[in-house]
Formats: structure tokens, C-alpha cells, sequence
């Protein structure tokens, strides 16, 4: 967080007390092997973005991982060296940067290695949150903000509604009641 602040030429410790024993979620995904029908193997998970401020995800053994490229809406095939880890980026993010870091658009593709087909995807990945009740703004410095502000709770079950419905949203007005 304090490298890409630098880079947005903000107070690189801005988010540091925010990102101290921090809200952080653990995920485990498991995808079996790929049957190939006649119209070839089935993606393995389709396009999203993450609802956090960032993800790392230690790169897995078996590829697949593919982000959007904006400009011409074409998919890239990442092919990260073993052992790396990568970072997307997430709706918090593309809130407080003022849309400057998109949040990653992202999927799981086959691998491009037929022989792999058989071999089952585990991946790993570390969603970054901030705590609940902390407030997302726009960072200084970054134009006119487009977003108000809005505490993390009310954005993140806003957003996630639209998988567990309208009840699951929490509105900063209901917290203050
Ligand atoms: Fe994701």
C-alpha cells in the first residue's frame, strides 16, 4: 500500500494504521480436472472483480489467471515465474484512487497447456480489506472526487448484494439508528 501511494504521490503512510491488524480474508479455491466435450474444456471462473482494496494471490502451479486489458477489452494470459505473487487490484481501491487503479477485471481460463487439462487448480488468494467501520475517500490530490464518501461496510454490502439480495446491504444510515 505505501508503494502505490508513493506512486499516486500521496503520503505513502497514509493507509498504515488502516492496514494494521488489518481485515483480511483467506479464500481456498479448488478446481477439478477439465473435461474436454466437443466445444473444448469449460473456463473456470468467470470474469470478476474483487470487492477489497487488494488481492495476493501466490501464483498457482497450474495457469490459468487472464486480466482484461481495458483499452481494447482483450484478455492477457498472465504467466507469472513460480513462485511470485501477484497483486490485483480491487473495488476499494479503484474508489479511493478516483478510478486512477481500476479495479482488476479478472477470470480463470484453462491452461493453454493441454496436457495440464487433468491436473486439478488449487489457488490461495489474500483479499485485503479495511476494518468495517473504517471510511473509503477519495485520496488527496487525485481531481474532484467522483465517489462521497462512504464507510466500508456500506460499500462492500452494496456491492455484494447483488449475490445475497437487497437485505444483506447495510446503509450508513442503519448503522447510525
Ligand atoms: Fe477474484
Amino acid at each position: 500500500m505505501q508503494s502505490i501511494l508513493r506512486y499516486l504521490g500521496c503520503d505513502p503512510h497514509l493507509y498504515d494504521g488502516r492496514l494494521t491488524g488489518t481485515n483480511f480474508g483467506f479464500r481456498l479455491n479448488y478446481y477439478p480436472p477439465l473435461q474436454v466435450s466437443a466445444k473444448g474444456p469449460a473456463g473456470r471462473m468467470l470474469g470478476h472483480e474483487d470487492v477489497d482494496l487488494f488481492t495476493f494471490l501466490p501464483a498457482p502451479e497450474v495457469e490459468g489467471l487472464q486480466v482484461l486489458n481495458r483499452r481494447n477489452m482483450k484478455w492477457i494470459r498472465l504467466s507469472p515465474p513460480p513462485g511470485s505473487i501477484i497483486l490485483n487490484t480491487g473495488d476499494y481501491m479503484q474508489r479511493i484512487t478516483n478510478d486512477r487503479l481500476p479495479s482488476t477485471t479478472h477470470r480463470v481460463s484453462p491452461p493453454a497447456d493441454a496436457a495440464l487439462l487433468e491436473k486439478p487448480r488449487a489457488s490461495f488468494p489474500m483479499a485485503i480489506y479495511v476494518w468495517e467501520d473504517e471510511i473509503l475517500e477519495v485520496l488527496p490530490g487525485l481531481g474532484e472526487p467522483k465517489y462521497p464518501p462512504v464507510s466500508a461496510i456500506e460499500f462492500h454490502t452494496r456491492t455484494t448484494s447483488k449475490y445475497y439480495g437487497d437485505k444483506y446491504a447495510v446503509t450508513d444510515q442503519e448503522q447510525k439508528s
